[in-house]
């Protein structure tokens, strides 16, 4: 072996040694800041949403959304269900925001402004079906299908989510009271019979709870 490889080696090592003793330090020592109110640095943040952004394209590559989606039905069932457990964190046509959602790191996006119209459809949604579904990791999201929610009512959700941001206030709170209310199962009750003690509209800016 050469003198210069060895000298190569030499430094590669010391390097080594050195940044597993920063590292060491760093994550013994209790710096690692995970306070929710200190934003990650901007590199290591990309990197955080890179690394989602592949995972999530990957697995959702192969969902294909529903012929049904834009069936109007499924979008009103889709209302009450957002508004009893995703307009507190994702905000909802006129309500700014909100004490939780202020708090949050990541900030939830608000899917009131997050447009999917126009782009490839199914894509769009499979891949906000997928999140909703399955949750995103050390965030404030939660992975519904855990708590019980159905597949069905999350593409109602999915559905939902498309027309979202074109609503105004006015349509938004029409469309909740419209909806058979919510479950916190994801199973949306069919019945218009107000004396089933489990059929109830949230009203907007309420905040979700148990029945
Ligand atoms: C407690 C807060 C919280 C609740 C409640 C919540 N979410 Fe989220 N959601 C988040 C956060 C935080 C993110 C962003 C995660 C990230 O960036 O890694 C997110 C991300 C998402 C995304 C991906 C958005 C994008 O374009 O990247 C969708 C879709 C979504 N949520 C839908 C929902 C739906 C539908 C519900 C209700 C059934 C819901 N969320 C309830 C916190 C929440």
């Amino acid at each position: 072996m050469s003198k210069l490889l060895l000298v190569i080696l030499a430094l590669f090592g010391a390097i080594a040694a050195i940044a597993g003793a920063y590292g060491a330090v760093v994550y013994y020592g209790g710096f690692i800041d995970v306070s929710a109110d200190t934003p990650h640095e901007p590199i290591v943040f990309d990197i955080i949403l890179g690394a989602r952004e592949r995972a999530i394209e990957r697995r959702a590559r192969d969902i294909t959304p529903p012929a049904d989606l834009s069936d109007p039905e499924r979008v009103e069932r889709g209302a009450g269900n957002y508004q009893a457990m995703c307009a507190n964190c994702h905000l909802s046509p006129g309500t700014r925001d909100s004490e939780l959602r202020k708090g949050l790191y990541p900030t939830p996006p608000d899917l009131t402004k997050t447009s999917i119209e126009g782009t490839p459809s199914s894509a769009a949604s499979a891949r906000q079906y997928w999140v909703i579904k399955h949750g995103i990791k050390a965030s404030a999201m939660p992975a519904w299908s855990k708590g019980g929610m159905e597949d069905s009512a999350i593409w109602d959700l999915t559905a939902f989510l498309r027309r979202l941001p074109a609503l105004s206030p006015k349509q938004y709170q029409g469309m909740v009271a419209a909806s058979d209310g919510h479950s916190h199962d994801g199973v949306v009750e069919k019945s218009h019979d107000s004396s089933s003690p489990r059929r109830h509209v949230d009203k907007p800016g309420s905040k979700p709870h148990k029945d």
